[in-house]
């Protein structure tokens, strides 16, 4: 591995998730989710963002005015890029809405034209065949922009797949240059290209081009960057070797590779393999990146939100990339949280997390039940752990916390009812209730005042076990229509100061409290015997 006098580049990010990401089915946003969204991406400082298509609508146009706006007001803050074509009208809509950045050189006018022939045919008809106008209108377009006091990007579109245009290609982007442009953005637009095209693939092509045009413009300082589409799930790999196997210091994409099909190459992804391996690797060249990456959690939190649902899978950002669940994984995380993580998710601002499961361990198991604050001894943990698993044995999709934690609780619970019986006679209401009661198996037999209800009959021979219980409060609901629906009750007890409450659900309302109560009692003496702190206070 190469280390010595290496200098480091710095890779610029250019973040078009308001603008390709927009573009992709079912993403859209209103106008206060974009400017949520341009404050997250300050918030990473991200290098430029791509804030939308003003000519499109008077509404793209507002969004993309705000948001350089509200830039405006920031003392540093990313770029804001807006995309046209090369019509005069867009163009000038354009300049309109990046106005307010002008003055502190961060208003970039991205304006772009079809290269690939097939491209060029269907979208620009005749014109596509009268390159010396093409000429002319972008040297034209280009100069009215920078005259304006933006900075130019130009993309030749569908640059991968350019075919045998290569002189054509070599010609537009001269002219771009020419006319001021200072960043050759070269597409990836139909996520075709692929290493193993040789000659063709359109690093080699980039490479090509940067060295013509660094030997006619040595004063230039080009930048040169890839926007590569994902079609064949290579968007990833090609953009990483447009920067190390190419002139590329730009990179375009969205966070949680949104974008047109199968996406645009995603930003988290491109930042943490650039921490990952752009310093210290065995190229000669080293690369950096400034964005924040603890903010990345958020900002692709926020797209998944706002915008398309993320795989729990989804590398660097997804919900599974820092959680575990079989026992081998998180026995290991237990002793050192780096045992199965490639790097510490608190750089992109997560947490490691683990949720139980089939396949989940005794030592796991131990540990949710201390976090939540009770006790699991190490001589009960094994059988504790195979009860919640029997438990749950229908969930193989493993448990949220207060699922658990639940099981738990039924575990410790001194009362186990079997059956639950009741009848009102006269104006009594008789109860007949089995079960197990501090591990005896019995049959509680009571009746109630005059005009009480099996609740209130329970209530008093309950409180043999806990005496005395005080209910505070009791409500029940029928969680659906018709008569078969399930009644849910849920009671809370106060003992020793502290409120407990408990859950049933039955069809039938009465039994549903009964269940509640139960529960609630139940809750209260697991607390008083099992959580760690009345533990501590008994020794
Ligand atoms: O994919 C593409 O070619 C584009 C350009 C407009 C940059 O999004
Ligand atoms: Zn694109």
């Amino acid at each position: 591995m190469t280390t010595t006098n290496k200098t480091s580049k710095h890779v610029h990010i250019f973040d078009t998730t308001l603008r390709d990401g927009q573009q992709c089915p079912g993403a859209g946003m209103n106008f206060e989710e974009n400017l949520d969204y341009a404050r997250l991406a300050a918030n990473v400082q991200i290098d430029i963002l791509e804030a939308g298509f003003p000519a499109a609508s008077a509404e793209d146009f507002k969004i993309v005015k705000s948001i350089a706006q509200m830039y405006a007001q920031m003392k540093s803050s990313p770029k804001v890029a807006a995309l046209c074509q090369m019509r005069e009208e867009q163009i000038i809509t354009t300049i309109e809405s990046l106005k307010s950045l002008i003055p502190s050189g961060r208003a970039r006018l991205h304006v772009y034209v079809p290269v690939d022939p097939e491209l060029m045919k269907a979208s620009l008809g005749s014109y596509a065949d009268n390159h010396e106008k093409i000429h002319k209108d972008l040297y034209k377009y280009i100069t009215m922009s920078i005259d304006a006091g933006c900075e130019v990007e130009f993309s030749p579109e569908g640059y991968s797949r350019m075919g045998d245009s290569f002189d054509f290609v070599t010609g537009v982007i001269d002219t771009a240059i020419k006319a001021g442009a200072t960043i050759i953005n070269c597409p990836d637009t139909i996520g075709g290209a692929c290493y193993l095209q040789g000659d063709d693939f359109f690093v080699n092509k980039m490479k090509r081009h940067a060295d013509i045009m660094s030997q006619r413009y040595p004063d230039k300082n080009i930048i040169w960057s890839a926007h590569c589409h994902n079609d064949y799930g290579l968007a990833l790999t090609n953009t990483m070797q447009s920067i190390f196997d190419g002139p590329v210091t730009q990179i375009e994409g969205c966070f949680n590779g949104i974008g047109e099909r199968a996406g645009n190459v995603s930003l988290e992804q491109c930042i943490m393999y650039l921490k990952a391996f752009g310093m210290n690797n065995s190229t000669n060249q080293n690369y950096h990146t400034t964005t924040k990456t603890h903010g990345i959690k958020d900002i692709s939190d926020f797209v998944a939100t706002h915008m398309l649902p993320r795989q729990a899978h989804w590398p660097i950002s997804g919900e599974n990339a820092a959680r575990h669940s079989s026992g081998g994984h998180t026995n290991a995380i237990l002793k050192n949280p780096q045992a199965y993580q490639p790097f510490d998710p608190k750089d992109v601002g997560k947490e490691i997390t683990f949720i139980f499961g089939p396949l989940s361990g005794s030592n796991h198991a131990q540990s949710i039940i201390q976090e939540h604050g009770y006790v699991c001894d190490n001589n009960e943990k094994i059988t504790l752990t195979q009860f919640i698993k029997d438990y749950f044995s229908n969930r193989r999709k493993g448990l949220t916390d207060p699922e658990f934690m639940q099981a738990y609780f039924a575990y410790r619970a001194p009362i186990k009812i079997k059956t639950y019986k009741y009848r009102k006679r006269a104006e009594v209401t008789e109860i007949n209730i089995d079960g197990t009661f501090n591990g005896e198996e019995k049959t509680i037999n009571a009746v109630s005042k005059i005009g009480g209800t099996a609740l209130t009959a329970l209530h008093h021979a309950l409180e043999e076990y806990l005496a005395p219980i005080s209910i505070e409060s009791f409500r029940s609901q029928s969680k659906d229509k018709g008569e078969e629906a399930l009644s849910v009750s849920s009671i809370s007890i106060s003992y020793s100061n502290d409120l407990y409450t408990g859950l049933g659900e039955d069809i039938d309302i009465e039994v549903s409290a009964l269940k509640a109560l139960v529960n609630a009692v139940n809750r209260t003496v697991v607390h008083k015997n099992f959580s760690i702190q009345a533990h501590k206070i008994a020794s």
